[in-house]
């Protein structure tokens, strides 16, 4: 299994096309997020690794890339308060939710992305995986590797 092969990049763009487009999620793009990424290409990565492994491990692929688009669906800069910390998931999923229809699986990967810290958490195996590969990207974020899969991940969003 090749991590952009087409199949991959077309189903991707299939489960999460209605979304990338939407104002609120765009506007993502304009907070930088772990130093050196914007927010937007940070979600769309953790939500393109989870989705290629979930798809690959036949779980729900679907609710796992439209949640972890969603994961961070808040418009605050970051300022590193434990606060922000602990509610920015509660914040996501409500603004998600405003955005587009949540299956309880859905609002529970968001809800619960910073366990261990935060208030919820994962109850499906979905929740785990984003859970896992947002720390993932964290630190490719924080390393400045993260940018050159942001490109292609773009990629498999537009037409082929
Ligand atoms: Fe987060
Ligand atoms: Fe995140």
């Amino acid at each position: 299994m090749h991590l952009f092969s087409l199949e991959n990049r077309k189903a991707f763009a299939y489960s999460v096309g209605d979304l990338t487009v939407q104002a609120p999620v765009r506007r993502l793009r304009q907070f930088v997020h772990h130093r050196r990424t914007s927010r937007y290409d940070h979600a769309l990565l953790v939500a393109y690794l989870s989705f290629v492994l979930a798809r690959k491990w036949n779980w729900d692929s679907r609710a796992v890339a439209r949640a972890g688009l969603l994961h961070d669906l808040f418009w605050q800069e970051c300022d590193n308060s434990w606060s922000l910390c602990i509610h920015h998931p509660e914040m996501a999923a409500e603004n998600a939710a405003r955005l587009t229809y949540l299956s309880p699986k859905e609002e529970n990967i968001i809800l619960s992305h910073m366990w261990p810290a935060g208030r919820h958490l994962p109850r499906c195996r979905e929740a785990w995986l984003v859970d896992m590969m947002d720390n993932v990207v964290a630190l490719l974020d924080y390393l400045g590797l993260s940018c050159r899969w942001n490109r292609q991940v773009e990629a498999a969003l537009l037409p082929c």
